[in-house]
């Protein structure tokens, strides 16, 4: 599904370049639930964004699929968001005053849905990521921040994506809900074939994934199976 081959990237200020990526190469195949992992600085979110098609490799092929998204145009990347690609971050990124459906209903808007197929659509796709369906008139911001990230999961479902980044998405989140978190993300995984790559920084937060890429300094220094897994995957759902 995802092949990468000596991706680098250079961010210029100033007209100094830094090189965040120095060569990055790895294969990953369509229901992997993979972890990448590695510490601060070490380039994760800038290899996520290349991996969702947010920014393009200053050098190196991206084949999503099949096709090089590396060379393409913004317009294309785009469109291979909108098709095949779900995002979960860190801080949630709702909507504040807006009612949870209408939080994940919006990325439809933008793909041309009728609006009584959103609302259908927004319904499965909460229940999915395990929100009780009480909540879904509730305002993004009368929520916890566990149910806040399970909006930001159904938002990054609801256009149906083969794919799912999620950086650091426990990262605001106590221990105990950031486990039902990431056992969504197993069952997403599991049940419903979806491929997940999970950013983070923290060894145990990457155990929950079947496989380990560790980056340093821009670069793979391990890509391993997970050999602790740790399993929660009923998340009372
Ligand atoms: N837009 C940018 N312009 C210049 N340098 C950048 C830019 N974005 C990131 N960098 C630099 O590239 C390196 C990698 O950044 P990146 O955000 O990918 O790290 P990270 O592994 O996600 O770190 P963290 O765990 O803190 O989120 C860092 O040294 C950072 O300062
Ligand atoms: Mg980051």
């Amino acid at each position: 599904m995802i092949e990468i081959s000596n991706v680098t990237k250079t961010y210029y200020g100033d007209g100094v370049g830094f090189q965040a990526l120095r060569g990055v190469t790895f294969t990953i195949h369509e229901g992997e639930f993979i972890a990448i992992m590695g510490p601060s600085g070490c380039g994760k979110s800038t290899l996520m964004h290349i991996l969702g098609c947010l920014d393009t490799p200053t050098n190196g092929a991206y084949f999503l699929d099949g096709k090089d998204v590396s060379i393409m145009s913004d317009d294309e990347l785009a469109d291979i968001r909108k098709d095949k690609i779900g995002f979960v971050f860190q801080a949630f990124n709702l909507l504040r005053r807006t009612t949870v459906l209408r939080n994940v209903m919006l990325p439809l808007v933008y793909a041309n849905v009728g609006r009584k197929e959103r609302q259908a659509r927004a319904e499965k796709a909460l229940h999915a990521a395990g929100l009780e369906t009480q909540h879904f008139l509730h305002l993004s911001n009368q929520l916890s921040g566990g149910q806040m990230q399970r909006v930001a999961i159904a938002r990054a479902l609801v256009n149906d994506p083969k794919l799912i980044l999620a950086d650091e998405p426990t990262g605001n989140l106590d221990s105990k809900t950031g486990a039902v978190v990431l056992a969504t993300f197993q069952r997403l995984n599991k049940e419903h074939g979806r491929t997940i790559i999970l950013i983070t920084h923290e060894q145990d937060v990457a155990e929950h994934a079947e496989r380990i890429i560790y980056l340093k300094d821009g670069l793979v220094v391990d890509d391993a199976k997970s050999h602790k897994r740790r399993i929660i995957y009923h998340d009372h759902h």
